[in-house]
């Protein structure tokens, strides 16, 4: 019984509610270009400036293409490629590549001289992926990496 003494209440207050929002939604829509016809002229141009695009799109032969900039980035360090790009395999040696800091991993390929080193790190050799796996790199990066690893191992 007092379930459905709940149940009438609740629809009583629902009915209430309504009675009160309903027409107070239905003034402030009707109001709504009374309110915007108030804003200044200053508060409409700041609002356009709020609403506008953050970019805008530019095309070859548009005005605005030939302001076009060409945004070129500095070279990653070698030792920022070899943390980003080549540490998860030389780090612990996976698939047998040779670790940092192992001169043993490193003496019979520094016999092949270091020309090689570099065109099999960004050609890629067997296990080894092209450029470490790291598409981006420039080849200045990848050479930039192999030495950061070779500059590590203990000398003799
Ligand atoms: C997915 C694992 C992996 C990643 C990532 C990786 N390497 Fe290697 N790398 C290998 C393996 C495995 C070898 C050994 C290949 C062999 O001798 O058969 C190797 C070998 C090399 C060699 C020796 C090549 C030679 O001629 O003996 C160089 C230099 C090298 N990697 C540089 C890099 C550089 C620089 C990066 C990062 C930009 C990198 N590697 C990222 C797995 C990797």
């Amino acid at each position: 019984m007092t379930t459905l003494y709940n149940i009438a209440m609740i629809y009583v207050a629902a009915v209430r509610l309504r009675a009160i929002y309903v027409p107070l939604c239905c003034c402030l829509f009707a109001l709504w270009p009374v309110v915007s016809a108030a804003l200044s002229d200053s508060q409409r141009e700041r609002m356009a400036e709020r609403l506008a695009p953050v970019g805008a799109l530019c095309v070859d032969g548009d005005a605005c293409a030939s302001q076009r900039v060409l945004v070129s980035r500095a070279p990653r360090s070698g030792a920022d490629v070899y943390q980003m790009s080549c540490a998860a395999c030389h780090g612990a040696g996976v698939s047998g590549a040779p670790r940092l800091s192992t001169r043993g991993d490193w003496t019979a390929r520094l016999a092949r001289g270091q020309d090689t080193l570099y065109d099999h790190a960004i050609e890629g050799f067997n296990a080894m992926p092209a450029r470490g796996a790291c598409p981006n790199c420039t080849d200045e990066e990848i050479r930039a990496a192999v030495d950061y690893m070779l500059d590590s191992l203990p000398a003799r």
